[in-house]
């Protein structure tokens, strides 16, 4: 066949390809930006903007050591070194995502704003592939188009210097220099699966379409919009009725209605949104259900451009004087009118571990954070974060009598609580965090028993009480989260039965690893580290792809 039928039977294939991923709702993302004068002259009055109000000489804590992005991809590099065995449940795929800026900022850089990079390991009888890939975002692809950064990140988002840079890229969309028309996610936050589909998320956008190929490969089918039904912004923290299949999640917004409200049904059908009130704009990084609850969290982190500009703040700013409000309302409510409105002390929370219902009341078990500042996470950090703590904590809502309360269940700094799956919104035992150090590195995985009364009088994170074990990390040894895989899927074996897998990368070296250990005894020794053929940057969450999510989603 001749090299041009060749290729015009490939194209056809992959129109075909494309279309049939319409009819499935992922979006082909194809966006049309545009080169010229228009660019040109708006490129030039940016950098002289930026270089008479933006302070350049501050160290970008977030762009260096391994936080700095990884140079580029890395196609499936197989067979690699593993030090103990790969047990068989691990059969499938651990991936974890992150910020992983391809072009240097133009001014400012939060650890929020880097394009996501997926750092995957293959595991197959007991061998082990690594890969890393872009999200291929249309953000991605339009600054890949024009070699350089266009879109403005949250790290600008400070003083008037905020303001600019938003005006800057609207006036880039007014003159099509952007296209903005399929959104302008990063993509780098966390990763779900339902329906068959494995996603990329980040709050500010709707998911993005990944699959994973037979070699271990990852490669971006499109975005996906429920067959139009979504428009709004889209979690990075759904969560999967592991009995009924549903997905239920949110989106938020600078603009009103603040919170919308999701159920996606088993069969990939999105329901109609449910706007639910709260008074002011703020950031809702995540959310929890129970078996016949939703619950979502008003917390004081206000998205305020007004604040910005006159206290030259980030455009989010945390009041210390309000209460924080949590609303709870039937899971497959049509409409906010049954949500109740619960009560308790100032605080931010980033991550809860779970929620279940007991008798007359709704438990949440939760990361929270007392005087949270974004700005730790933006450019230039602080080594000490004075009056910073991040604990675990059982909260209670009381739906009969509106009573709720709150206890301390660690000290700090505790986060990105993970759990076995099989038990989402069921009361459940066992939560797996990261113990961080004050310039958000992960030095230890740690094990809580919930059956277990905390050992209060504790002034760090010590084994004994509720911790039921720490695996510490090591001088200039730094890991990320931590996602228990059961060695038997379901409830049938005992919750702790199983593994917890994470990446970790060493200071001392330069070299990265993912560990597996023991999740029932959290031994020191670990069950597995497979050596990776390059540095592994520190990142966000991560997530297991079964062999059977594998087969499924191979589909698409
Ligand atoms: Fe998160």
């Amino acid at each position: 066949m001749a090299m041009a039928e060749q290729e015009e039977q490939k194209k056809l294939k992959s129109d075909v390809e494309a279309k049939e991923r319409e009819g499935r709702g992922i979006v082909v993302v194809d966006p049309k930006p545009r080169k010229g004068f228009a660019s040109q002259a708006i490129d030039f009055l940016e950098k002289l903007i930026v270089k008479l109000m933006y302070d350049s000489s501050k160290p970008q804590h977030y762009l260096s050591g391994n936080f700095a992005p990884a140079a580029d991809e890395t196609p499936p590099c197989k067979d690699l070194p593993v030090k103990g065995f790969l047990p068989e449940c691990l059969n499938g795929e651990f991936v974890r995502v992150g910020p992983n800026p391809k072009f240097a900022p133009v001014a400012g850089y939060h650890w929020f704003d880097g394009d996501g990079m997926v750092h995957g390991l293959h595991i197959k009888d007991g061998k082990a592939t690594y890969v890393s890939r872009y999200v291929r975002t249309s953000k991605l692809r339009q600054e890949e188009f024009f070699g350089g950064a266009k879109f403005f990140k949250i790290g600008d988002l400070k003083g008037m210097l905020g303001l600019i840079m938003v005006n800057i890229q609207m006036l880039r969309t007014k003159l099509k220099v952007l296209d903005v028309s399929y959104g302008t996610a990063t993509a780098n936050t966390a990763i779900v699966y339902h329906h068959g589909k494995l996603l990329a998320l980040s709050e500010g956008d709707k998911p993005y379409v990944l699959r994973v190929l037979e070699d271990g490969d990852l490669q971006t089918l499109g975005l996906l919009d429920y067959d139009k039904r979504l428009s709004h912004n889209f979690t990075a923290h759904p969560k999967v009725d592991p009995i009924t299949g549903e997905m239920f999640t949110f989106g938020y917004s600078h603009e009103p209605p603040y919170i919308t409200y999701r159920v996606v049904s088993k069969d990939g059908f999105m329901h109609d949104p449910v706007p639910i009130t709260v008074p002011a704009a703020i950031m809702m990084h995540d959310f929890a259900i129970t078996e016949n609850y939703a619950i979502f969290m008003d917390l004081p982190l206000y998205f305020s451009p007004k604040d910005m500009v006159k206290k030259n703040t980030l455009i989010f700013t945390f009041d210390a004087t309000k209460k924080s409000r949590f609303g709870i309302l039937p899971r497959n409510a049509k409409n906010e009118l049954l949500i109740k409105w619960f009560e308790l002390p100032n605080c931010f929370i980033f991550h809860n571990a779970n929620a279940w219902e007991d008798g007359d009341e709704v438990v949440l078990i939760t990361c929270r954070i007392d005087k949270p500042d974004l700005d730790m996470v933006a450019g230039a950090v602080k080594d000490n974060l004075e009056n910073f703590s991040n604990e675990l904590y059982e909260m209670r809502f009381n739906m009969k009598t509106g009573a709720a309360s709150q206890r301390k269940l660690s000290t700090s700094a505790v986060d990105f609580p993970r759990i076995n799956e099989s038990y989402t919104g069921r009361r459940q035992q066992y939560v797996y965090g990261t113990v961080l150090d004050n310039i958000a590195k992960v030095k230890a995985i740690i094990k809580f028993d919930l059956h277990a009364e905390p050992e209060t009088s504790k002034t760090k994170l010590e084994v004994g009480g509720n911790v039921r074990g720490i695996f510490d990390l090591g001088p200039g040894r730094f890991g990320s989260e931590a996602i228990f895989v059961p060695r038997k899927p379901g409830m049938s074996t005992e919750e702790d039965d199983g593994y917890l897998i994470f990446f970790v990368h060493d200071e001392n070296s330069g070299k990265s690893s993912v560990n597996v250990i023991d999740a029932k005894t959290m031994s020191a020794d670990p069950v597995a580290v497979v050596e990776l053929p390059c540095r592994v940057p520190y990142g966000f969450h991560a997530f297991f792809v079964t062999e059977e999510q594998l087969r499924e989603q191979a589909t698409l």
